[in-house]
């Protein structure tokens, strides 16, 4: 069964899409992107912990053992991968699960590497299983070995590669195969970020792009970016141009709440299309349980962009709960949406970072 909305679901222009985007992603060129560990904000385990295994593998003058990088999208794993690599003093090279076609794309990668190097790949549980192959040993043994030729005719070289790094990013640990995850020395999960770390990130992406802002206009921008950088920084362009064009140029809490309120985004960072799925629960599936693929049918949404995007936040907030028999929506959830909470949905919201 699918729902009709009356108007449309519109999944691919959200403002809250957590998805890259060009001007994010220019690597090179994006000013906003911190290059080293200390202008990063926020993630102050992941920090802590990567500074001593940076320092010690350059004190030992050996390379960085293989990183894996996982949470929900927008939260900085490139950053941190061009990060690494800074602090090491070596080269990064960035790529992706799907770019890597064949295992021929993924040799040659390895190959054009120099010592010490650090090789990102994002979406890393999207690799073919023929790419993994030989990935495997690359990381293992620094070294690959190609057959060429079929048959009597085939001959295999061993291939010594250099002593690179592995960054692999992921939305989806959970998806990666037991032997890919076991060959990871170093396993970082990143956490959402806390109203106050997002405002410092606002503030510092204001002073590198030259706004004036006010402390309330960035906590007000921070507090509706779902706990995500690259949400706020998205924002912080946006609201900027409401400043400039309705105001004197500068972001206050007024103008922030305005700007974010007509690109309908409430004071939770929810648009209508989570405001939908939320409601969806509650008007056809009695607040739940639903299951996620029979909801991502109904709102004509694939379900792991409701398991990887929608769901990490709405879950921090105690909108949502995940139980073994599908998703139900929370009391506070309801009273948020100014909906009755159906009767029979029992829940106990977890507490958030958003409590107390
Ligand atoms: N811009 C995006 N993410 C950031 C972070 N974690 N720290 C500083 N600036 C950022």
């Amino acid at each position: 069964m699918s729902i009709e909305f009356s108007d449309e679901f519109d999944f691919e222009n959200r403002i809250v899409d957590t998805s890259s985007i060009p001007e994010d992603v220019a690597d090179g060129e994006n000013p906003l992107r911190p290059r080293t560990l200390d202008d990063y904000i926020g993630q102050e385990t992941v920090k802590e912990n990567l500074r001593i295994f940076i320092d010690a593998a350059k004190q030992r003058g050996e390379s960085l053992d293989h990183v894996l990088l996982y949470g929900p999208p927008g939260l900085g794993k490139t950053t941190l991968s061009a990060i690494i690599a800074n602090e090491l003093g070596v080269a990064v090279r960035i790529t992706s699960g799907p770019a890597i076609e064949k295992p021929g794309d993924l040799a040659s990668l390895l190959t054009n590497l120099s010592s010490g190097d650090v090789l990102f790949i994002d979406e890393i549980h999207r690799l073919s299983r023929a790419v993994e192959e030989i990935l495997y040993p690359s990381m293992e043994d620094f070294a690959i070995d190609i057959i060429t030729g079929k048959g009597q005719m085939a001959t295999s070289y061993h291939l010594p590669l250099p002593k690179f790094t592995l960054v692999g990013a992921t939305t989806r640990a959970g998806q990666l195969t037991a032997p890919l995850r076991d060959r990871f020395g170093v396993v970082l999960r990143l956490e959402l970020y806390t109203p106050e770390e997002l405002a410092r990130i606002v503030e510092r992406s204001a002073g590198i792009l030259g706004i004036k802002i006010e402390r309330d206009g960035a906590l007000e921008i921070a507090s509706r970016s779902r706990g995500t950088p690259r949400i706020a920084n998205r924002f912080l362009k946006r609201v900027r141009d409401f400043a400039q064009v309705l105001s004197d140029g500068v972001i206050t809490l007024e103008t922030a709440r305005i700007a974010l309120e007509r690109l309908g985004v409430d004071e939770l960072g929810l648009d209508n299309n989570d405001r939908r799925m939320l409601e969806a629960i509650v008007k056809f599936y009695n607040g739940g349980p639903v299951g996620l693929e029979t909801l991502a049918a109904a709102i004509g949404e694939e379900a792991v962009t409701i398991e990887d995007v929608y769901e990490p936040y709405l879950m921090q907030i105690g909108f949502l709960s995940r139980t073994p028999r599908g998703r139900c929506i929370t009391a506070k959830a309801c009273e948020h949406l100014g909906l009755p909470f159906p009767k029979g949905t029992a829940v106990t919201p977890q507490p958030t970072l958003f409590d107390n």
